[in-house]
C-alpha cells in the first residue's frame, strides 16, 4: 500500500503484526533505548518523511511506560516530518477515569487526549470506549470502532436458543441493547453497585426475564472481573440455566484470573485488544481478532473512505 506505515509500541507488537499481515505490508522498524537513568529514546529505522503513518499502542501494564514510549514515539514521528500521524489505541489508557465524581481529581481520559495532541498525533483511532462522551476529549478527528460485530458474528455461529442477552450493569445497557439487535435475543438488566473498591462490585437485582435462561452478560471490559463474576453468581440463584460473558477489552487485571477459575461463569469471549500474558489466560476464554477490523479502519482512512460504513 502506497504511502502507508505501520509502527507498533512495545505493549502489542502480535497485533500490530496481525494488522500488517492483513495489510500485506511489514511492520515498520524502531529501535528503543532504555538509559540507565530509565530514559527511553524511541528512533524510528526508516525514512517516514510525507507518509500516512499509524501507531499501535494499548493500554496494558506496564501502563505509564507504555504511554510514555507512545509519546515519545509520536514526537520522532512528527520531527522526522511524516504526513499524518495515528494514534491506534485499541484500549484507551484512563478511559474509566472520564469524569469528576470526586473532588480533586484529575479528568485523566481528558489529559490523555490533551498529551496525545501535544506529541504529534493527528488523528487517533480507538475501540468501545468506556463511555463515548470521551470522544468529545479529542481536538482531533477520533473514530471510535467497535468490536461488537466481530463478537456477534462468533456468537451467532453457537447455538443460542433460549439465550437472554444481560447489560452487566445499567450504564451498559446500550451496547447490551446493540447485541440483543444483531443477534435477535431478549434483553435483561443487571443492577450493580459498587461498595468502595472495584472488586466489591455487587449484583443486587435484575431487570428481565432470566429464569431457566442461558444468560449472555455483555460489558465493555473486564477489568478485577467483581461485576461479572458478582452477576454470574447471582443470575444462578435467579434461576439462570448457564451464565457466559462477551466483552471487548480482557484486562484480567489483579486476581481475575483465580476469580474466573473458580467462578461458574461457563465462558469468557474477549477480543485481543489488549495481550493476555500466558500465566493469565485459561480454558474458558477464547479470544477474537481485531486485527481485520482496525485494517479495514485504517485502509479506509488511508484512501479517504467513510468509516462508519464499516458498521
Ligand atoms: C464499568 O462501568 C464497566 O462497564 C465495567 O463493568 C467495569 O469496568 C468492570 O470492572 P471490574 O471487572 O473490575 O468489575
Amino acid at each position: 500500500m502506497d504511502g502507508l506505515k505501520i509502527f507498533s509500541g512495545s505493549s502489542h507488537p502480535e497485533l500490530a503484526r496481525e494488522i500488517c499481515d492483513a495489510l500485506g505490508i511489514s511492520l515498520g522498524a524502531l529501535h528503543t533505548t532504555r538509559f540507565s537513568n530509565e530514559n527511553l529514546k524511541v528512533k524510528v529505522e526508516e525514512n517516514v518523511r510525507e507518509q500516512d503513518v499509524f501507531v499501535v499502542q494499548t493500554a496494558t501494564p506496564p501502563l505509564s511506560e507504555g504511554i510514555v514510549e507512545l509519546l515519545i514515539l509520536l514526537d520522532a514521528l512528527r520531527h522526522a516530518s511524516a504526513r499524518r500521524v495515528t494514534a491506534v489505541l485499541p484500549y484507551y489508557p484512563y478511559a474509566r477515569s472520564d469524569k469528576k465524581d470526586e473532588p480533586r481529581i484529575s479528568i485523566t481520559a481528558r489529559l490523555m487526549a490533551d498529551l496525545l495532541a501535544t506529541a504529534g498525533a493527528d488523528r487517533v483511532i480507538t475501540i468501545d470506549l468506556h463511555t463515548p462522551q470521551i470522544q468529545g476529549f479529542f481536538s482531533m478527528p477520533s473514530d471510535q470502532l467497535t468490536a461488537v460485530p466481530v463478537l456477534c458474528a462468533h456468537l451467532q455461529k453457537q447455538g443460542l436458543d433460549d439465550t437472554v442477552v444481560v447489560a452487566a450493569d445499567v450504564g451498559e445497557t446500550k451496547d447490551a441493547g446493540r447485541f440483543a439487535k444483531r443477534l435477535n435475543l431478549p434483553l435483561a438488566v443487571v443492577d450493580k453497585r459498587r461498595y468502595g473498591d472495584d472488586e466489591r462490585a455487587k449484583a443486587v437485582a435484575v431487570i428481565g426475564d432470566i429464569k431457566d435462561k442461558r444468560c449472555l452478560l455483555v460489558d465493555d471490559e473486564i477489568a478485577t472481573g467483581g461485576t461479572i463474576f458478582s452477576a454470574t453468581e447471582f443470575l444462578l440463584e435467579k434461576g439462570a440455566r448457564s451464565v457466559s460473558a462477551a466483552v471487548v477489552h480482557p484486562v484480567l487485571s489483579g486476581r481475575a484470573p483465580e476469580r474466573l477459575a473458580q467462578s461458574r461463569l461457563e465462558r469468557l469471549l474477549v477480543t485481543n485488544t489488549i495481550p493476555i500474558p500466558p500465566d493469565r489466560r485459561s480454558p474458558k476464554i477464547e479470544v477474537l481478532s481485531v486485527a481485520p477490523l482496525l485494517a479495514e479502519a485504517i485502509t479506509r482512512i488511508h484512501d479517504g473512505r467513510s468509516v462508519s460504513e464499516l458498521f
